[in-house]
Formats: C-alpha cells, structure tokens, sequence
C-alpha cells in the first residue's frame, strides 16, 4: 500500500473528529499510533471488504506501519507475502499453526533456540501436535522421521548457540521428497547473509528482535512465505490470535532495517576478527564459528552466507566452572551479560543458564553446552576495543 499525503483531524465535536486529506509528503512513514480507523458510511466500509490491502480498518489486522515492515522484509527475503508479529515466538507459532492442527506431526531440530523447543515440546503438544526432535547427525535423513501425518520441519539457518550451518538446498530437497513443509529460522544468519525461499524453503521465520531491527529496542517477529497463498494462511492465525506487531514497533524495526546491510558486513568482520583472537588465547579450550577453517561446515557456510559468517559465536573457557565465567563476565566492563544477541552493541549470553536452560541435563551434554560455554554476539564496534576488554576479562581468570 502506498502511503502518500497526510491525514489531519480537526476537531468538530468530541464524538467525531473530522478528517481533513492535505498533501504533505514525510520522507519517513508517520506512526499510525491507532488501534482502529474511521470510515465514512458503509459505502466505505464495504469498499475495505472488496478491495483487500487498500485500506485499514482495525490495528490487529493490519496497520500502515506493520505493513511497511512486512514488505521491506519480504523485498529482502525475497518472498511472496509476509506477515508481522508481536515477537519471534508467535512468528513460530503462526507460521506452525497456519498449517497444523490437532493429530498433526511435525519435525524438529534438536538444536534450535531453547524457546522454539519449549514451543513445540511443552506448549504445541497439549494442542495435540506431536512432535519428533532430530538429532544433527540425522537432519538431512528425515525419511527415517517422518509418519503419515508429519506436515512440515523446522530448522535454523545457523543454530543457536553452537552456530552450526544448515544446508538448506539439500534440506529442502528431502522436505519436497516427503512432501512436507520446511520452515527455516533465519534469524541468525539474516537474509543479508542468506535467502533461504531461493534454496526451497517454503518459508522464513525471523525474530526481527535481532538482527532485522538491531538496535537492541523492538520485540517482534516475521513470517515470510514462498507462496502467497501461505501467506495469506498465516495473516489470518495472526489476525485471529492477535498475535500482531504495535505501530510503533512496527516503526523502530522498518527503522533499523534500513541500516542492515552496512551492519551485517561490519558485525560478520569483527566476529571473524574476535573468533581468530579466541581461538589463539590460551584460555579458551574451543571456539566456534562458521569463519574459521576448522569449523564442520566452513565451506558450506562461505557458499550460503556469500563470503560473510555471521556476528555471532560461542567459546568454552579452559577452565569450564561457574566460577571462571563469573569472574570473566565481571571483568568485562563495556560488554553487559544481556540474554540476547544481534543488537549494535557487543554483548555475552550464557546459553546454559538462559536460552537452553528448560533442556534437560543429558540434552543439554549432548549438545556440548556446558557451564564455560559463552556466546558473544559481536557488535559493530571498533575491533580492537572489543579484543582488548576482551583479553583483560582473560587475564581475570585462571
Ligand atoms: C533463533 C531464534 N528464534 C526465535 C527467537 C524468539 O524470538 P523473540 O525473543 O523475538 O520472541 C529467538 C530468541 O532469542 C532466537 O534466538
């Protein structure tokens, strides 16, 4: 929808503002701060009916503000159709019930981000959707996963928090070859790194939280598809469960969007900068991130991330007790211990005791997320500040 002019409301009566159209260009969409808007007569209010996406009616189902988002991401990823939500959760949520009901099953991959797991495992199984957890070592042997009634997987780009990089092509060729769905969460690799609708997926999710707003600010999320009629499935769970996105949120995200490509290639140089540093301190046991030679899929991610690896990588301390990491995370003075990632600045997260703390233990141990195990989401900062608060946390610990 074009949004062009300006609306003016005077004030005739308390009851009925009257509208008053001049033409005012802003270079910058104004915030829609409305939950509803006016109509004429039902003359106009049958024309919203017939003419879907000319014009607004009620904030939960839609707004010019969530709108604009929906199509900036959707230019991005390349999509058909894309739907706003209210955080990345229900950008999960939608996009699994928009296609699955009770007696349904759908596959997952056992490394995930703790809350998409905690989703399916706890919340969408009461619902009657059951659910089948694949290990990494069988993510593209799906077959060997899937029942009569399995109707779609879910994945993630570059796994949290163990970065490891999905190949999506070949995933998407096993969920056409079984004739079920692919959802891919992109939220960590962003589509500046990679499309994953131009390698099969049926369709993208996104905590836009992260890197797609950026600035640390907005809670929300995004559900892109391939087909629009899957977009239109998705509109109308998200329209049904309220699941939208405020326009004011809406704003900040198409805000920070803006900026997304010049913050993506400075957050991936600094991470590989930061990675190389690590990975030669002797205080660090293990590093892992898709830039460096050494990790499983080096290559796959420099042919799916276009030469960039991402702005986020874990490390586990030499010395793995809950001790060493207090005393690292103290040390650190401009880096906060913030339980997310992908904003401007730098900041630590303890997987263990934050997003993966509802797995349980042996979960957990199998994914080899220990106590010394700390993820860094690498800001845009200038490298060398952030290795050197970096080396005096180091030098803090045994
Ligand atoms: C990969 C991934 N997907 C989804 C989510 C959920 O997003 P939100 O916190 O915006 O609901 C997160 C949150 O950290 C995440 O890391």
């Amino acid at each position: 929808m074009k949004i062009a002019g300006f609306s003016i409301f005077v004030e005739t009566s308390h009851f009925k503002p009257k509208l008053i159209v001049v033409d005012i260009k802003p270079k910058i969409t104004p915030i829609y701060q409305t939950s509803v808007f006016n109509f004429e007569d039902l003359n106009e209010l049958e024309l919203y009916f017939e003419q879907p996406g000319q014009s607004y009616m009620y904030t939960r189902y839609g707004n010019p503000n969530s709108d604009e988002l929906a199509q900036e991401v959707n230019k991005l990823e390349q999509g058909a159709g894309a739907v706003v939500t209210s955080s990345g959760m229900s950008a999960i949520l939608a996009a699994i019930l928009g296609f699955c009901k009770a007696g349904d099953h759908i596959l997952c991959a056992e490394e995930v981000y703790g809350g998409s797991s905690a989703l399916i495992r706890q919340e969408l199984t009461r619902m009657g959707i059951e659910v089948s957890f694949l290990p990494a070592s069988d993510t593209y042997s799906l077959h060997e996963y899937v029942q009569p009634n399995t109707r779609m997987m879910l994945a993630e780009t570059i796994s949290n928090p163990l970065v490891q990089v999905l190949d999506v092509r070949r995933l998407a060729q096993e969920t056409k070859k079984q004739g079920i769905k692919l959802i891919v969460d992109n939220t960590f690799a962003s589509p500046i790194l990679t499309k994953p609708l131009l390698l099969g997926a049926d369709i993208v999710v996104h905590s836009v939280t992260k890197y797609l707003s950026g600035h640390s600010d907005v809670t929300a999320g995004v559900v892109i598809c391939e087909e629009a009629e899957d977009a239109q499935r998705v509109l109308k769970v998200m329209m049904t469960y309220g699941l939208n996105l405020s326009p004011f949120d809406s704003w900040l995200a198409v805000r920070g969007l803006k900026t997304i490509w010049i913050r993506m290639r400075q957050h991936c140089s600094n991470a590989l900068t930061i990675a190389a540093y690590l990975q030669g301190h002797p205080k660090v046991e293990q590093v892992w991130y898709p830039g460096l030679e050494q990790h499983p899929q080096h290559e796959l991610a420099k042919e799916q991330g276009e030469g960039l690896f991402g702005g986020m990588l874990s490390f586990r301390l030499k010395d793995d007790t809950e001790e060493a990491v207090n005393k690292f995370m103290r040390a650190l003075e401009h880096i906060p211990f913030a339980p997310s990632l992908a904003g401007v600045n730098t900041s630590i997260s303890h997987p263990l005791r934050t997003s993966h703390r509802s797995l349980s233990s042996e979960q957990q141990q199998n994914m080899g997320i220990t106590i010394g195990v700390i993820r860094l989401s690498v800001g845009i900062e200038e490298p060398e500040e952030l290795i050197a608060e970096l080396e005096a946390a180091l030098d803090n610990i045994n």
